[in-house]
């Protein structure tokens, strides 16, 4: 493959009400990164090799200084905190692709980025890992009642007994949500002897022995571990509240590590001072602090038997290694081959390498009859198409078109010309 250095320059649309500032069809040689929030140096380096001139910033940067810094940009990578806003998409006349090296992409206004024709990619599973991992220290520290028994040593008092300290093993675990997370985590708890049940609203392949639930209820009333990992969508909120707490077995364990909005924490105090529960582990609340060393204030602060984390299911250097291996690879991807394949926001295409050939990608708004332009044009020019990928969304359509004879800015220049078009790009 070859590198994003040696592509020739990309063409902008003249079109446009949303970029009439990115009429010029230069761009910068090699192409510029800006890597944003401390992310992990894996991706600079990847860049780098790839031989993108790369700037790192350990911190944040405001609105105002990300539309200054962005110029000449091709790339941006940000993690949680930098809000990438339509004003900041705007004016980033050069920004060819987003990288978001985390799981969410709340602070990227995502339409805008679509409407100049700029993918974002995330990294959904670089942490699941992580996740998994803490669940299965929460159970086994919740079932041997470590947490209170190391509360009570902390203020003196030697209580060894091993009272009702349980084994995880031939214990039933209730997962609730079997996505990446929820279904990983059901491997390793069989792994551990655990006998695994779970419910999620979609159908689901249930992996190694574990066996769907019909209901929420029929899980509850039947796990000694119940563990959350539904993902964020609104009709989650309070998922989990006093009717739910009342289904589940006496003296079981509830988790939760996916959202905050998902608990009724009242209700949860409630079932943990009754007896109802056993115990907690919480990771994720309703409202968070959005500094480290901020104060924090939650209904189930004070209790012996909850384990208190703050949103840290995620937060290990290998799921932060991870993303600067996963994030960059998409980046590169897209750049060098035009494939879209889990972005955020566009249409994905998973394309094929190609050699001795020049690959012409025109992405435009999702209106009736520009395949039949663009080929029109390919025909004009006389161009012999050796392969064509199509892949629209409700907002955008996506065509790639690998030609078999040398690129002409012609072709270019008509391919831009044609009504609806937002960006025009050719590789190799
Ligand atoms: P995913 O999207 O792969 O899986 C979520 C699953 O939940 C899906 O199978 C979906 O059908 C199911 N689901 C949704 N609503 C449901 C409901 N009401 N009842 C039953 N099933 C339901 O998501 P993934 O990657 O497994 O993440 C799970 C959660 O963990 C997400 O909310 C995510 O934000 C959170 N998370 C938390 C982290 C932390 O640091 N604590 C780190 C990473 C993810």
């Amino acid at each position: 493959m070859k590198t994003a250095t040696s592509a020739p320059p990309e063409a902008s649309a003249a079109h446009a009400e949303h970029q009439p500032e990115i009429m010029s069809a230069t761009r910068p040689n090699p192409r510029r990164a800006l890597l944003l929030e401390n992310i992990h140096p894996r991706a600079a380096d990847r860049l780098r090799g790839a031989g993108l001139e790369v700037e790192t910033c350990r911190g944040s940067l405001t609105e105002l200084e990300l539309k200054d810094r962005l110029a000449g940009v091709s790339v941006l990578g940000v993690r949680s905190k930098t809000q990438v806003t339509e004003e900041v998409v705007e004016a980033a006349s050069d920004l060819e692709v987003v990288g978001a090296f985390c799981i969410g992409t709340n602070q990227i206004d995502l339409d805008a980025c679509l409407a100049r024709g700029i993918p974002v990619f995330n990294a959904p599973f670089s942490n699941t890992r992580s996740v998994v991992e803490l669940a299965l220290g929460q159970i086994i520290v919740l079932l041997r009642n470590v947490l209170e028994k190391s509360s009570l040593l902390h203020r003196g008092e030697w209580r060894k007994s091993s009272g009702s300290a349980r084994e995880v093993r031939g214990k039933r675990l209730g997962i609730v949500g079997y996505g990446k997370i929820g279904a990983q985590l059901s491997i390793l708890a069989e792994a551990l002897g655990m006998d695994v049940r779970f419910y999620d609203v979609e159908e689901k392949l249930a992996l190694g022995n574990a066996e769907p639930c019909r209901t929420l209820d029929e899980l509850l009333a039947t796990s000694d571990v119940v563990s959350v990992h539904v993902d964020g969508r609104a009709d989650n909120r309070n998922l989990f509240g006093a009717r739910e707490f009342a289904a589940m077995k006496d003296d079981s364990v509830f988790i939760n590590l996916s959202r905050g909005f998902v608990v009724d924490l009242e209700a949860l105090r409630e079932a943990l001072e009754s007896g109802k529960l056993r115990s907690a582990a919480v990771d994720v609340f309703p409202r968070e602090p959005k500094q480290d060393g901020s104060g924090f204030e939650s209904p189930l602060q004070g209790l012996d038997n909850v384990l208190l984390t703050p949103h840290i299911g995620g937060s290990t250097e290998e799921a932060q290694e991870n993303i600067g291996n996963f994030v960059p690879d998409k980046l590169l991807n897209y750049l060098e081959m035009g494939t879209t394949s889990l972005a955020v926001n566009f249409p994905n295409l998973q394309l094929p390498e190609l050699r001795g050939a020049h690959r012409l990608l025109h992405i435009h708004r999702n209106v009736p009859g520009i395949l039949a332009q663009i080929n029109q044009v390919l025909a004009e020019q006389e161009m012999n198409v050796r392969g064509q990928y199509l892949k629209t969304t409700d907002e955008v359509g996506y065509v790639i078109t690998d030609v078999g004879r040398d690129y002409d800015e012609g072709v270019v220049q008509a391919l831009r010309q044609i009504p609806e078009t937002i960006r025009v790009r050719v590789l190799y």
